[in-house]
């Protein structure tokens, strides 16, 4: 089954609770965060994604695009994320280690983004102890930029990791996806596909949701 993750970075956030309800439809709900460091933006952090918790039941999918993520797991942990993805560029391996660790004694999924200049093969030492990895399709630090078709290899290469050592583990693919692009990943393999601006954009969300999935 294709799960769709629409990406809180291109909803309202002055009525972010009425943009929850309208894509109550979706699988996960994806929220980036991010440090002015790790990425040339900074977004939101632990006191949006608790008010966040408070007002919806669906599971979050928190996609940490900051340096040393793992200073901050517990905290994303206790402020309501289900799933908490750090960037395996984002630290030494020992701490990238403890920071899938951490989220897990917590209770929570733990996930590994690549960014699009990091080859597959960096996730291998990794790749029993994930639920999730993500191939960005565009530069992390903003929405609405184009999709990076050539990532697709990755998401094949990861596919054949994941099938061959830990057939649980979700591959989710951000940036960039629309009905068009979702077809791609999904031929590629991936299972889980971000939407910010292509869902939040859409007269009808609950429609473009089910479009991204290949239904219609
Ligand atoms: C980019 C973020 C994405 C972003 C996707 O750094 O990680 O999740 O919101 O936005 P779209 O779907 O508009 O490319
Ligand atoms: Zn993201």
């Amino acid at each position: 089954m294709i799960k769709i993750a629409p990406s809180l970075l291109s909803a309202d956030f002055s009525r972010l609770a009425d943009d929850i309800k309208t894509v109550k439809t979706a699988d996960y709900l994806h929220f980036d965060v991010m440090d002015g460091l790790f990425v040339p933006n900074i977004s939101v952090g632990i006191p949006v994604l608790k008010s966040i918790r408070s007002c919806t039941d669906a599971v979050l999918d928190v996609h940490l695009m900051i340096e040393r993520p793992v200073r901050y797991i517990k905290a994303f942990a206790d402020a309501g994320a289900d799933i908490i993805v750090s960037h395996v560029e984002a630290d030494q391996p020992q701490n990238i280690i403890e920071a899938i660790e951490t989220a897990k004694n917590c209770g929570k999924k733990a996930g590994l983004a690549l960014k699009p200049k990091t080859p597959a093969e960096v996730v291998l030492p990794y790749i029993r102890q994930l639920d999730m990895v993500v191939v960005m399709t565009v530069e992390p630090g903003f929405g609405g930029q184009s999709f990076m078709a050539d990532q697709m290899y990755k998401v094949a290469a990861v596919r054949k990791m994941i099938d061959k050592m830990n057939p649980g583990c979700e591959l989710e693919v951000d940036g960039g996806v629309n009905p068009e692009t979702a077809k791609l990943c999904i031929n590629a393999g991936a299972n889980v596909l971000v939407a910010g601006s292509d869902v939040f954009r859409a007269a009808d969300r609950a429609a473009r949701i089910r479009e991204l999935k290949g239904e219609r």
